[in-house]
């Protein structure tokens, strides 16, 4: 949306941006500190994932997280952007069971941490807690295509949409749009059937994994910015090498301090 500048962004100015071909972006934060930097460098959309788990709580999976290890940290990131739209993510365990628990999560997430929508992953599976949601003035950011709260079920991290795949696919995003999503990520999914979906869909669809025939792009914050150690999914462009950083940064650290180096006498109060 860079040539579109709400003063908060809204999910009227992700349909605008649909309909006149401008591209969304979204990152994921979890704390203030980046919730500030991405807010005033100009990112359309914060999401407070429950990717979470694996980058701030130290799980090897998103099933472990709970809506309480969320609030913290959505609530962080809500107080502190200024124009993003701060969506907050449904971990699993609370809105399977059906509407009525669905509702109840996305009221918590509303009003204990003013985030401005709230996000849950399933397609077909997920409609009815959309519709309830939805229904109760709360927007819906909908998720299909890889999603990892079902890892185990779909045995690991692996692509989806693709052979016969691709109508269930498609069933998944017609079906969170008549529920009433605002808009819909597509993870993990071919570029060709990402383009389709975008096509047939009036939403916008925000890829992670999905290719460039999309209305906006979504990834990890610590994925891109180099922060996180070990496997990084072949769809993932790093735009910095914070780990290299931190760790030459620590190395520095640990060799002034045991050579005595620092603190210097610029870093010593008089008096
Ligand atoms: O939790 C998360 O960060 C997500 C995105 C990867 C879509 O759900």
């Amino acid at each position: 949306m860079a040539d579109d500048t709400p003063k908060r962004v809204r999910t009227r100015h992700f349909q605008r941006a649909k309909e006149n071909g401008i591209k969304i972006t979204g990152l994921t934060s979890y704390d203030m500190l980046t919730a500030s930097i991405f807010d005033a460098a100009g990112i359309d959309f914060l999401l407070v994932g429950d990717s979470a788990g694996n980058v701030v709580l130290g799980f090897d999976t998103t099933l472990p997280v709970t809506v309480d290890e969320l609030m913290p940290l959505t609530r962080a990131v809500a107080s502190t952007a200024k124009r993003a739209f701060v969506i907050a993510d449904m971990p699993f365990g609370s809105y399977e069971a059906g509407p009525d628990e669905a509702l109840h999560t996305a009221f918590r997430f509303m009003k204990e941490t003013h985030a401005q929508a709230v996000k849950l992953e399933g397609g077909v599976r997920s409609a009815e807690q959309i519709r309830r949601i939805v229904s109760a003035g709360i927007p819906v950011m909908a998720h299909i295509g890889f999603t990892p709260q079902s890892e185990h079920q779909l045995g690991g991290h692996v692509i989806q949409g693709r052979g016969e795949g691709a109508e269930q696919l498609i069933a998944d995003a017609q079906a969170v749009e008549d529920a009433g999503a605002f808009a819909v990520v597509l993870e993990m999914v071919p570029s060709a059937i990402a383009a389709r979906v975008t096509e047939e869909l009036k939403i916008p669809t925000i890829g992670v994994g999905a290719g460039p025939h999309v209305d906006g792009q979504l990834l990890v914050w610590t994925d891109w910015a180099g922060f996180t150690t070990g496997r990084i999914p072949k769809f993932v462009k790093q735009y910095a090498d914070l780990a290299t950083t931190l760790t030459d940064a620590t190395r520095a650290y640990i060799a002034d301090v045991t050579d005595k180096r620092y603190p210097a006498p610029e870093h010593e109060y008089d008096g």
